[in-house]
Order: C-alpha cells, then sequence, then structure tokens
C-alpha cells in the first residue's frame, strides 16, 4: 500500500501553538500548512470516544481523576485551554467525530493513534474502527490507525483486512518486524530516543514507512530523513521552514 505522507505530521495538531488535541489545534495546524495531523482517542466512562492524550483529565483541563471514571457530559463541561494560554479558555476537549468534521472541513489526513484506558484495548479498537467505517470523510485519505498496545492493532486487523496499521515503538523488542508483517502493518513509528541509522535502515529494508516521534528541532529531523525517515511527528507544523517555539 503507497501512502502519500508529508515530510511532517502535527503531532497533537500544532500543539507547540495551540492546546495540543483540540478543535483549534488542528485548525492551527491547517492554517499552517499542514496536511497530516496525528491525534490520541480513548474511551470515556459511558464507552464515547473522545481525543484525549493522558489517562488523567489533571494536566490539559480543569478536572480531576481519571478519564474512564468520567461521562462525556461531564468532560465536556471542563476546560482544555486555558492551562495552555488565556486565550484558550472556553476551549473544550473534542470527541473523535467532532475532529473527524474538522478534517473533513479543513481537507486534513490523520493518523489516528488507539490510546486506550487500560483494560480497554479491544474495546476502544472496536469503537474508533466502528466510527471510522461509517464517518471517514471519502475525500481525505483511509486514516493510518496505530497504537502501541498490539491487542489493539490485532483487534483492528480481525475487523478489517484494509485498514492502514501502524505500530508505535518506544523500546525495541525482538519481534517487532515478524508482528509488524502478521498484521500487515504498514508503518513503524517509532520514538526519537531509540533510534539509530542501523534501526532506521533496517526498518526501511523491511519495507516499512518510518515514522519518528516527537521531532521539534529541524536539524534533528534533517538527519533522520538522511537514515530514511519517511515522516517525523513534530508539535510545530511549520519545523522545517521556522522554529519560533
Ligand atoms: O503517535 C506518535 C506519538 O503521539 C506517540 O506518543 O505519547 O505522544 O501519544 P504520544
Ligand atoms: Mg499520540
Amino acid at each position: 500500500m503507497k501512502l502519500s505522507l508529508p515530510k511532517v505530521i502535527a503531532h497533537r495538531g500544532a500543539s507547540c501553538y495551540a492546546p495540543e488535541n483540540t478543535q483549534t489545534a488542528f485548525k492551527k495546524a491547517a492554517e499552517m500548512g499542514a496536511t497530516w495531523v496525528e491525534f490520541d482517542v480513548k474511551l470515556t466512562s459511558d464507552d464515547q470516544l473522545i481525543v484525549f492524550h493522558d489517562e488523567e483529565l489533571n494536566r490539559t483541563t480543569d478536572g480531576e481523576g481519571l478519564v474512564s471514571d468520567h461521562r462525556l457530559a461531564t468532560i465536556k463541561t471542563l476546560d482544555a485551554g486555558s492551562w495552555f494560554g488565556n486565550e484558550f479558555i472556553g476551549e473544550e476537549v473534542p470527541t473523535f467525530m467532532e475532529v473527524i468534521d474538522v478534517l473533513s472541513e479543513w481537507g486534513l489526513n490523520a493518523n489516528v493513534e488507539i490510546k486506550p484506558n487500560p483494560g480497554q484495548e479491544k474495546k476502544t479498537a472496536i469503537s474508533a474502527l466502528q466510527l471510522v467505517e461509517k464517518n471517514w470523510p471519502k475525500h481525505l485519505s483511509p486514516p493510518l490507525i496505530s497504537s502501541f498496545s498490539r491487542d489493539s492493532l490485532i483487534t483492528v486487523r480481525t475487523l478489517s483486512e484494509d485498514a492502514l496499521l501502524g505500530l508505535l515503538l518506544d523500546t525495541w523488542s525482538k519481534d517487532f518486524v515478524a508482528f509488524a508483517r502478521r498484521l500487515n502493518c504498514v508503518s513503524i513509528h517509532v520514538a526519537k530516543e531509540i533510534l539509530t541509522q542501523e534501526k532506521a535502515e533496517f526498518i526501511k529494508q523491511n519495507g516499512f514507512y518510518l515514522l519518528v516521534y516527537t521531532v521539534d528541532d529541524a536539524s534533528r529531523a534533517e538527519e533522520f530523513f538522511g537514515w530514511g525517515v519517511d515522516s517525523v511527528f513534530s508539535n510545530i507544523p511549520d519545523l522545517l521552514t521556522q522554529v519560533l517555539c
């Protein structure tokens, strides 16, 4: 499967300039020229998919406690912008569907990272895939669906022969290539801290797209491209043209 990936994918939207994983962060990424964004999806206590990174509400909202202990209606009352700056007061935690609508309107392609609450690896994957299959805009590229959770990836593949899958790695396992092959993954997404030139070449030789997170330094990005890396995830969508953040 041939993907048309950009050099820079906006990580959680333009998260250097706007609160991560919010509608504003995705719109800002598009305004800054991004063609792809990455974001994290997980379930609320009433099994609704939201776009949110942490297990806890504390860091990026004015709420407290686990996402998995709160209903969507409660999470919707929280402020997901003021932690980042006063101009973002009133920003909501978006649902996955609301973000799909933003992608559709702004023509943004996406890497959907399944980020399950502990114990919800299968349920989150099933829910995310159902929502994608029903609602993904036809004018966008199909989403690249990634996860650190092998169970989530296996679940998606069991339900869909066609889904584009990416395996996320923050440590090396002996069998990662065998696993990615078995699941017919198209890509491997690696933490920059563990990637070496040798490992990058090995992944490319095995026929995978290679993506690296999270790279906010332009010269580091260029070094990775020299190793054969296809894309970097960056909080700075215009990383390669200017570094302001
Ligand atoms: O998908 C790349 C990257 O987002 C994975 O790590 O913790 O930022 O979701 P994290
Ligand atoms: Mg992520």
